[in-house]
């Protein structure tokens, strides 16, 4: 049974599930979809009519993911969540910014995490992850107005997604963590290389997080796969440089029978104060 501690969004009182709906004591009620996700996203925060990824790139992404080209990655953040939390029972954990619940799904198992929920502010998302596991609480919500009560988490995973310190720190236990993974300055340089005119490599670190969390650790890992042509442009279709392309650099994907590219990301662990 998954006793995730959830509040409604509107009024932030405790939230509580009848099984066919969330509803909170001053009874604002969001019904559970047939696919098992709970809309909490109330039109006040919603920046767009369809806020986040789009079914295409959740399409691409999860074709991807299947694949196993980033298992490195999800065996690294699961690794490092069961070593952060090996002394505690009954893990709580969220994944924010959970897409189609790939790296949710592996993490809480990895875990046997009971209480568990996914978070993504894409429906779209949120409706596919459904579809890996029942288990999980899974909810269209934003970051910056996250619907789990306070100092009610010991573990949030934000997998190429965002920190949102203010709220992260609220639903964090003292003591609890962040694992957050971000790209390098050279991941999938080899495609930049290909799609833009110019590719200037950065050097940047992940930017330092203070106030209410201490860094425990930061490492940088890298990895190349090697991907054929249809893969290559599903790898496009699922990261933000599909929108900034110009026609023309994409069409040259074409005539690139396979490509050997570079998975680079920090992984970095931050714990609440
Ligand atoms: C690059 S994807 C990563 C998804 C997933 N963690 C993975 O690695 O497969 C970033 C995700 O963050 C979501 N997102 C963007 N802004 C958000 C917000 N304000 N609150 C919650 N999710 C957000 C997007 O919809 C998208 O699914």
């Amino acid at each position: 049974m998954n006793n995730i501690k959830m509040i409604c969004p509107i009024c932030g009182e405790p939230l509580l599930s009848t099984g066919k709906s969330f509803v909170c004591t001053t009874h604002h009620s969001f019904d559970i979809a047939k696919q098992g996700y709970v809309n909490l996203l109330p039109v006040q925060n919603k920046k767009s009519l369809h806020p986040g990824d789009t079914r295409e790139m959740l399409n691409a992404r999860r074709n991807f993911l299947n694949s196993g080209i980033y298992l490195p990655i999800c065996n690294e953040v699961a690794e490092k969540a069961c070593e952060l939390t090996k002394n505690l029972e009954n893990i709580s954990m969220a994944d924010i910014g959970c897409g189609e619940g790939y790296y949710t799904t592996a993490v809480r198992s990895a875990l046997n995490a009971q209480d568990c929920i996914g978070i993504d502010i894409s429906k779209d998302a949120v409706k596919m992850a459904c579809s890996r596991s029942k288990d999980i609480v899974w909810a269209v919500a934003t970051a910056g107005c996250l619907p789990i009560e306070d100092e009610s988490i010991d573990i949030i995973t934000a997998v190429f997604s965002l920190i949102s310190k203010a709220e992260f720190s609220r639903i964090l236990k003292h003591g609890g963590y962040i694992i957050e993974v971000t790209a390098g300055n050279n991941h999938l340089i080899e495609l930049k290389e290909i799609i833009y005119d110019s590719v200037y490599i950065q050097h940047k670190q992940p930017a330092y997080i203070d106030g209410d969390f201490t860094e425990i650790s930061r490492t940088e890992s890298s990895f190349t796969f090697t991907l054929n042509n249809s893969q290559l442009k599903e790898l496009l279709l699922m990261t933000p440089h599909l929108w900034r392309i110009k026609k023309e650099n994409r069409e040259k994907l074409d005539d690139i029978p396979q490509l050997t590219l570079t998975a680079n990301y920090w992984l970095r662990v931050l714990k609440k104060k």
